[in-house]
């Protein structure tokens, strides 16, 4: 019995932990069923024949960025034995949280979408936007495959980088999960264009991203961004942060 109620208060201070992140506000979502709705189209930026989602770009980072700070989805101690760190851990984990091909029948999907306030992922405050959880619905439908973009030049595209069009969607899917909100990490805001633009300028943005020397590496869970975002946020200071 003692030993039931320890484990419970252990459970709730770690949910609590957990929950102590704060992002942006709680935002409930109106979905009355489990299916998911694909609002992302199509592969809209390649000319390449595979326009399938990039797992290591595009999905990874939403997960490391809103997943697995120390006390959630880590790779240390995850919590229910979850660790969304890698393609492997979320594929291979003790439990089965993604069935390919299938978003409704996946653990990971259905917590995104769950309507019970106490059950949702992230837990509020924190939520992903509804686009990021349909991209995870595509990749999933898509075959859950560990597709990395890198190399694929059709793809991964570094012409003419901007903030708008490159950089700001790279920050929201990798950093922003800790770094914006009122109490960001290291009190530093990504979201805010000001900031982004003088880290590039003093090359601390490239260095803590590409787990340079001297810099603290970003994100600190793990996950390294993929070398397609790497040569995006390089291209952008060469290009003179347009
Ligand atoms: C899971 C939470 C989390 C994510 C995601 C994250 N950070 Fe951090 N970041 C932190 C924490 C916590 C600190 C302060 C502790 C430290 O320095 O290690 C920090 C510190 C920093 C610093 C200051 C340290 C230094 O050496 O200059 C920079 C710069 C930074 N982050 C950039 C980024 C960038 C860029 C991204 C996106 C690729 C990112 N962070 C993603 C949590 C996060």
């Amino acid at each position: 019995m003692l030993r039931r109620f320890l484990l419970l208060a252990l459970v709730t201070l770690s949910i609590a932990a957990c929950a102590d992140y704060v992002g942006g506000p709680y935002h409930p979502r109106d979905n009355d069923d489990d299916e998911y709705v694909d609002t992302t189209g199509g592969g809209s930026d390649t000319t390449s024949t595979d326009s399938s989602v990039c797992f290591t770009r595009d999905v990874l980072p939403i997960l490391i960025s809103n997943c697995t700070m120390a006390e959630c989805h880590d790779a240390i101690n995850p919590e229910e034995d979850i660790d969304l760190t890698s393609y492997t851990s979320i594929m291979q984990g003790r439990e089965r949280i993604v069935v390919a091909g299938n978003p409704s029948e996946s653990k990971l999907y259905r917590s995104l979408v769950e309507n019970d306030r106490d059950e949702i992922m992230p837990p509020p405050p924190r939520s992903l936007t509804t686009d990021q959880i349909a991209l995870i619905a595509r990749w999933i439908r898509e075959g859950a495959r560990n597709r990395d973009c890198s190399n694929d030049t059709a793809v991964c595209d570094t012409t003419n980088v901007t903030y708008a069009t490159h950089i700001q969607p790279i920050m929201q899917r990798a950093c922003n999960g800790c770094h914006s909100g009122s109490n960001p990490s290291a009190s530093i805001n990504l979201t805010d264009r000001t900031v982004v633009a003088s880290m590039a300028t003093s090359g601390r943005l490239y260095g803590s991203m590409s787990h340079l020397a001297g810099f603290a590496a970003m994100p600190p869970s793990g996950g390294k961004v993929d070398d397609c975002t790497l040569a995006t946020i390089q291209a952008w200071k060469q290009q003179g942060l347009r």
